[in-house]
């Protein structure tokens, strides 16, 4: 039992936590997870004004769609930034978008998923790469979609905002060229040419997705290192699905298609190609 001034958080309730987690979002909470679970949930057992846990749980187990939302919003973890493992985005702009070009000159299309966007950061620095080299694909439609778990930080990005310290480490000219600075530079505005090739939502990688393949390019970083093996793998072979032989997939620095799918061949630090039919 977790003792604090407040709450208690049984050892069998914090099973039936992790059990929801993983049936909802295919996040796997290790016994380690325990106090932030606690740390992260408190703060909605306060706002519901309840007395415990398994108050808290009998809520969400009955299915009240509000705050299923709200205790998966509470329990993702949403680290991101501008540029985050930043010689994807040069990769991206100097080699994949040429090659697709290429490929693609038929169509005229380019079709990019981020889909574990989290706060916006993420697809917006994919829309500066595009923005960055769009002399290699004028005449060509192309579109960003990002979709995450997480509402709030879908509403987030939607709104394209940041407060200063999100553009803090980015350099100058790369803050004067994305973005448009808020009165008194508290906040800063990703610019229309960039937010404008992208299109958000709200989307659970474990639910069935309303998405129309082919897409080129899936970014997916960051996100399965949550996930267990199994469900990487449905995940991966679903993403095949979507994409041609020649579509590439982004992961995380910490994240590897080793062992877990055959359908994509290793071209570049955590860089993927969708290899056969
Ligand atoms: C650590 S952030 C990574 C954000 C971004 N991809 C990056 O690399 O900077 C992980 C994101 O995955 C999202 N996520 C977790 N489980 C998910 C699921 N089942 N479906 C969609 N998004 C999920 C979380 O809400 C969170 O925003």
């Amino acid at each position: 039992m977790m003792r604090t001034k407040d709450f208690d958080l049984s050892e069998v309730e914090f099973n039936r936590l992790r059990a929801l987690v993983h049936a909802k979002t295919g996040i796997s909470l290790s016994q380690a997870k325990r106090e932030l679970v606690y740390g992260r949930l408190v703060r909605r057992l306060r706002a519901l004004k309840l007395g415990t846990f398994g108050e808290y749980i009998s809520l969400i187990s009955d299915e009240h769609p509000g705050e299923m939302q709200e205790f998966i919003n509470a329990i993702t973890t949403n680290l991101t930034s501008f540029y985050r493992e930043s010689h994807h985005f040069d990769m991206l702009a100097e080699s994949v978008i040429p090659e697709l070009v290429r490929a693609n000159a038929g169509t005229r299309k380019l079709r990019i998923w981020c889909s574990a966007c989290s706060t916006g950061e993420e697809p917006y620095t994919i829309a500066m790469a595009l923005r960055a080299c769009a002399p290699a694909w004028a005449g060509f439609d192309v579109r960003v979609l990002a979709t995450d778990l997480d509402t709030n930080c879908v509403a987030h990005a939607k709104r394209g905002v940041y407060a200063a310290d999100r553009v803090k480490d980015l350099p100058r000219a790369t803050i004067e060229r994305w973005f448009d600075a808020e009165p008194g530079r508290t906040a800063y505005r990703v610019r229309p040419e960039v937010a404008s090739l992208v299109t958000f939502g709200q989307l659970n990688l474990m639910d069935a997705w309303p998405i129309r393949g082919p897409l080129d390019v899936i970014f997916c970083r960051n996100v399965v290192i949550y996930f267990d093996k199994d469900a990487q793998r449905r995940l991966f072979d679903r993403m095949a699905d979507l994409q041609r032989e020649g579509g590439h997939l982004f992961l995380g620095h910490s994240e590897t298609l080793f062992k877990v799918s055959t359908r994509y061949e290793l071209i570049g630090r955590t860089v993927y190609r969708r290899v056969g039919p």
